[in-house]
């Protein structure tokens, strides 16, 4: 079945599959060329309104075919024999069902399926990974309907898990009517979900949109530190009709690597999503008036909801870095890319666009590169001096 067909109405979740496909394709190439064993853990595995009926349009069925994409590109090149190993997990019997007959159907992979809630099953996980051995590494998918089921001191011992990488669908969508709420029992779900209660300071009295930052990065740090994580990023994934966010997808690691293959899932992950949104919004405009249009939809598109976005997101990425040069005058250039991607919507050729500027007025120096070297990498010892 075409995208079309596999998502028209949910382009919501085209844009979450894009980014877990295309994360999921270079990572499991890249940790498998170290790693014997790669463990994909789906604690929310669906299936969810899948079309598909050998669900491709399920998380499950995406993260199996990279695994094994990756497992077989590395066999041919470089001899390897990885190993793969799945945990699906699913609270809904209907849907547990067809996940277990897909899961039943896979003869190249040791799998194993619950039907439970995620409550229920963290010491099955945690024992599952654990029997992968010491050459295997772990990623986890946390993908739940709403803000309950995956309290922070819940996933607890999955962020914990070392070595191991989470993404983690964050429904601002659903959070955010509720997130100012006086029913004491509305508060206390969001304390255990964000895992404090120190989040009702920051999202108080702010203008929608910061909260929902406040809201998204309060989460964010906390199951970084709960994790132990040294770095994470998250994309923002928008209504497909309307101007606002559906959710926020969190990615924690404890390896750079690992944000730049994210990064780079999130740049694509945009351009998808405009086309997506314009189809959308046509369809809608096509229905309520009742006649075709004469241009095609990415024509007709208005995209001032994203580009306004995307400045907004490189203006605080650009003010974060400027603010570090200086204070600190002098920074490694791995530091300072860090910073700037930290950021959603933000990427590294902005910031070699910025170096770009900043070193034409005088005010940087990049030290360390070579004679011939026209822009700074990572790993090379590249310093950017504030002057
Ligand atoms: C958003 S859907 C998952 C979609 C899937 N990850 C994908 O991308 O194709 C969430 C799924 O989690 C299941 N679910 C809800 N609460 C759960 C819980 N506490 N534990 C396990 N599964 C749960 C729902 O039945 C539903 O199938």
């Amino acid at each position: 079945m075409s995208n079309d067909e596999l998502y028209t109405g949910r382009e919501q979740t085209l844009v979450k599959h894009f980014i877990l496909q295309k994360y999921l394709e270079r990572f499991a190439y890249i940790v498998g060329s170290h790693w014997d064993t790669l463990t994909y853990v789906d604690c929310f595995s669906g299936p969810w309104n899948a079309r598909s009926e050998k669900f491709e349009d399920s998380s499950f069925a995406i993260a199996l075919k990279e695994l094994r994409n990756a497992r077989n590109t590395l066999a041919k090149q470089r001899g390897r024999n990885v190993q793969m190993r799945c945990f699906f997990l699913e609270k809904n019997r209907a849907a547990f069902a067809k996940l277990k007959e897909f899961a039943d159907s896979v003869k190249d992979a040791e799998i194993e399926t619950r039907n439970a809630t995620l409550e229920e099953s963290i010491p099955d996980i945690s024992d599952f990974v654990k029997r992968g051995g010491a050459k295997a590494f772990p990623f986890v998918f946390i993908d739940p309907t709403g803000w309950t089921g995956f309290e922070m001191e819940t996933i607890a011992p999955l962020l914990r898990l070392n070595p191991g990488e989470v993404l983690i669908n964050f429904m601002t969508s659903h959070i955010r009517r509720f997130l100012d709420s006086p029913q004491e029992e509305t508060q206390e779900s969001f304390k255990r979900l964000f895992g404090s209660g120190e989040f009702r300071a920051k999202v108080q009295g702010v203008a929608q949109l910061e909260r929902e930052d406040a809201a998204v990065e309060e989460y964010a740090r906390n199951a970084r530190l709960v994790g132990g994580f040294s770095f994470g990023c998250n994309a923002i994934v928008l209504h497909p009709e309307k101007d606002r966010t559906h959710f926020n997808l969190i990615y924690l690691t404890r390896n750079l690597k690992g944000i730049e293959v994210f990064k780079d899932a999130e740049k694509k992950a945009m351009e998808v999503q405009e086309a997506a949104r314009a189809e959308a919004q046509q369809r809608k405009r096509v229905a309520s008036k009742g006649q075709s249009e004469l241009f095609g939809s990415r024509e007709l598109h208005d995209s001032t909801h994203y580009e306004f976005l995307r400045e907004r997101y490189l203006a605080k990425a650009r003010s974060l870095v400027l603010r570090a040069l200086e204070s600190k005058r002098r920074l490694l250039y791995d530091d300072v890319w860090t910073l700037a991607l930290s950021e959603p919507m933000s990427w590294e050729s902005d910031l070699k666009q910025w170096i770009e500027e900043w070193k034409d007025d005088g005010r940087l120096e990049v030290t360390g590169m070579k004679p011939r070297q026209r822009v700074p990498h990572r790993n090379e010892q590249i310093y950017l001096n504030w002057k």
